[in-house]
């Protein structure tokens, strides 16, 4: 069977996918139906963060399967109760939901906000606050919520009840947060907007403006959660602790899982009835995430994360004094973006001709999200590589 020839046909054509079909995974290493050999800088968007087929994974996923999958949330599971207990003894949020993707972390926390206020007799405080450049998911709330025009083009009527302002900018969201807005919603470190990282002071002046205003924080961490900033969570970089948290991608390094982490005050809103998913915590997906968590302790992998990203960055910081193609390099631990001075494409494919996988997002920016296993020998493979290709006649940038 010819692989790239028969889901042309038959799935949907919603992704602009990579001309190569993927066999097999060992570490930060892929390979292809060819037998050919990548390394990852991708890590399936910043999701596989211990890497592929980490021996203690696989070892979870068997005996996991083979003693209990899923039950539904008519019932309590050990590997539930014992992965909420994880996340909330690790971070500011004392009750978890648990969902199954990123959108659907987020819709779960767009809803609370909603009802939080709702069961205040306060239905006018229903409005959300989010970024320009954000992305927040592809559901009809998530999308709504998402301050990118092309995640939106095509579905209107957009949801009502989303307001936006520009990132960094204080003022404007001062003004624009006002009776009617339940929360402001935000990533810590926007990604799919380009790596965009937020100015030192920012995120407290919201968290400050939120308290003085009433309304709810709602830190969306899909991607920068679980260590892939050099911190377990981003906004510990920034000292600001939010009201909600969602997290998703890394979480179960594949295995999809997506979590919504709120403080008691506002959880409590969440009664019986107000909110459910079928899979949302299954044994098989919990057991596997708690092992996530439990492996980026044993192996020191959140510091790991930190050490690399400096030195990714460094090497990085090396390359733009010698190619004028690149005008910038932003990066915190292993969440990384090379700004170049025009499209990105043609550098993405000749990485990957020369056995590197690597990502353009914004048409301009080079996404790096490696696996937090990534080894120095590895970052200096790319480097490699990214200095032959940017001096390549036939890289357009
Ligand atoms: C910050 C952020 N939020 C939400 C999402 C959506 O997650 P999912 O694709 O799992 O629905 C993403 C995905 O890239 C993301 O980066």
């Amino acid at each position: 069977m010819d692989i790239k020839e028969t889901a042309d046909q038959v799935i949907t054509q919603t992704y602009a996918r990579y001309p190569l079909a993927l066999v097999k995974g060992e570490g930060c290493t892929l390979y292809d139906d060819r037998g050919r050999e990548y390394t990852d800088f991708i890590a399936g968007i910043a999701v596989c963060n211990l890497g592929h087929a980490h021996p203690k994974l696989v070892e979870v996923v068997a005996e996991q399967a083979g003693t209990l999958w899923h039950v539904s949330n008519l019932f309590y599971t050990q590997p539930q109760a014992e992965l909420a207990e994880w996340l909330t003894s690790r971070s500011f949020a004392d009750r978890v939901f648990f969902a199954n993707s990123g959108a659907e972390s987020n819709e779960a926390a767009i809803k609370l906000a909603r009802k939080y206020f709702q069961d205040q007799d306060q239905p006018q405080r229903h409005r959300v606050v989010s970024m320009q450049q954000s992305f927040h998911g592809r559901t009809m709330a998530t999308l709504s919520a998402t301050g990118q025009e092309k995640v939106r083009k095509g579905f209107d009527p957009i949801l009502d009840g989303f307001d936006f302002v520009p990132f960094n900018d204080i003022e404007d969201l001062s003004c624009t947060v006002g009776p009617s807005t339940c929360a402001v919603m935000l990533e810590p470190i926007q990604g799919e907007g380009g790596v965009v990282f937020p100015d030192p002071e920012y995120l407290s002046q919201v968290r400050k403006l939120c308290d003085e205003t009433g309304c709810l924080l709602i830190f969306d961490e899909v991607q920068t959660g679980v260590g892939r900033t050099g911190k377990l969570f981003a906004h510990e970089h920034f000292e600001v602790t939010p009201d909600i948290m969602t997290l998703a991608k890394a979480l179960g390094n594949g295995i999809p899982i997506g979590a919504m982490l709120a403080t008691e005050k506002v959880a409590a809103a969440f009664t019986p009835g107000a909110h459910a998913t079928t899979f949302g915590g299954s044994p098989l997906v919990t057991a596997v995430a708690l092992k996530v968590l439990q492996i980026l302790d044993e192996e020191g992998i959140v510091d790991r994360s930190a050490e690399m990203g400096d030195y990714l960055t460094a090497r990085l910081a090396g390359l733009k004094e010698k190619h004028s193609a690149i005008e910038a390099v932003r990066g915190k631990g292993l969440m990384v973006g090379v700004q170049l001075a025009g499209p990105g494409a043609d550098v993405v494919t000749a990485c990957m001709e020369r056995g590197y996988l690597i990502n353009c997002i914004q048409d301009k920016v080079l996404r790096l999200a490696p696996p937090l296993v990534i080894s120095r020998e590895e970052i200096d493979g790319l480097i490699r590589c990214l200095d032959e290709v940017l001096e390549l006649e036939t890289v357009t940038i």
